[in-house]
């Protein structure tokens, strides 16, 4: 095949994923201009490789080597867009690291963001599972996200109401491959109120009077919190929460809360939510570990690659953690990360 120069052929994806898995990539590019991408996605549909969009890695699982191309979002820049009295639109490229976004925007004393400080991975995933943290979800600021359309071939800005946001969902999870996303858009302020009802940053703050609190102080105590709760990818392989909180009806609930009076849970109007940290914790799951694999002993959502373990290790604990909450409590837990399944190579 007459490839473009910038494609590489059997590359490690190990320090390209969070859990460290030691999958590898057929092909492989890293993706620096909305020009490249297009070109390299036309290579890919002419020579019928399937490709896969690598943000930072954070939020999947590889169950195989992956047998196709693997696109790389390097795309950076940050812009700031229609600037008027204490509002602005911030814009990011995919490739930009969310965190030192986030600290960025801060910094600059704007808010709408910071309660999503520390949060591992790209700006151009974010949008994908709607990430959401201590009260604040994306979707809470999402102006407009630029994407490639696959199905197309157009360049589109989806305007928030079009991405189908929902608690850790979005239309690209329901749409897998379809929209590329190379740019979002945030309205931050200089003036909304900022959200610190979530207990532990309440806590956190304690006796502090609120009222002075910059947008960089509650990213600091984001930051605070989360090092206390959630393993640091580079020490302890992860992929963040595992599973999804579960939503269940109030009827459930109720059954629930009836035998499992400490159970914590958020019931809202015709649903709950529950926290799938406290049922895996329940089942004794805590702090689990064998010679590669576990479960992190400060925070049950979070599954860890100790040493050296493959997809189908993390997978099959995955596997067993849902079994044992559907048994004691009747509860179906749903996996968040993707998993790119092992793709058999075709032929010659
Ligand atoms: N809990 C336990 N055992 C544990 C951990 C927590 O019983 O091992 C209990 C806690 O005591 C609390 C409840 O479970 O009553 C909820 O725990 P927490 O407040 O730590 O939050 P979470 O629901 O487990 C969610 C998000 C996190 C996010 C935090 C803070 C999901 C799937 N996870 O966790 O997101 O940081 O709230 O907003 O919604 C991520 O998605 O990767 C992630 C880390």
């Amino acid at each position: 095949m007459n490839k473009p120069a910038e494609i590489r052929e059997n590359v490690s994806l190990r320090t390209l994923n969070s859990l460290a898995i030691d999958a590898s990539a057929r092909w492989y590019a890293d993706v620096n201009s909305d020009d490249q991408l297009a070109a390299l996605l036309a290579f890919a549909d002419r020579e019928g490789l399937e490709t896969l969009i690598l943000g930072g890695g954070s939020n999947l699982v590889f169950a195989g080597d992956f047998d196709g191309l693997v696109l790389h979002m390097a795309l950076t820049g940050r812009r700031w867009e229609q600037v008027e009295g204490d509002s602005a639109v911030l814009a990011l490229g995919a490739g930009e690291n969310w965190h030192d976004a986030v600290l960025y925007a801060a910094a600059a004393g704007y808010r709408g963001i910071e309660n999503l400080a520390l949060i591992p991975g790209t700006a151009g995933a974010a949008p994908v599972q709607n990430i959401g943290a201590y009260g604040v979800e994306l979707r809470d600021s999402l102006v407009s996200v630029t994407v490639l359309d696959r199905d197309t071939g157009d360049w589109q800005v989806l305007a928030n109401e079009d991405c189908d946001f929902a608690y850790r969902d979005s239309l690209f999870k329901h749409q897998p491959g379809r929209y590329v996303i190379v740019e979002l858009r945030l309205r931050l302020s200089r003036s909304q109120p900022l959200a610190l009802g979530y207990a532990d940053l309440r806590d956190y703050f304690e006796a502090q009077k609120t009222d002075e609190l910059t947008p960089l102080d509650v990213a600091q105590a984001v930051m605070a919190v989360r090092r206390r709760k959630l393993p640091d990818p580079q020490q302890m392989p992860n992929a963040g929460s595992f599973f999804k909180n579960p939503v269940v009806s109030l009827a459930q609930w109720e059954a629930l809360k009836a035998d499992n009076p400490d159970m914590p849970g958020y019931p809202g109007r015709e649903t709950a939510k529950l926290a799938a940290a406290w049922l895996i914790d329940q089942c004794g799951w805590k702090g689990f570990r064998d010679e590669r694999v576990g479960v992190h002993n400060r925070q049950a959502l979070v599954l860890i690659n100790h040493s050296g373990g493959s997809g189908a290790d993390v997978l099959a604990l995955a596997d067993r953690i849902q079994r044992d909450v559907d048994a004691r409590f009747g509860v179906q837990l749903e996996r968040e990360p993707g998993v790119i399944p092992a793709r058999k190579a075709s032929g010659a």
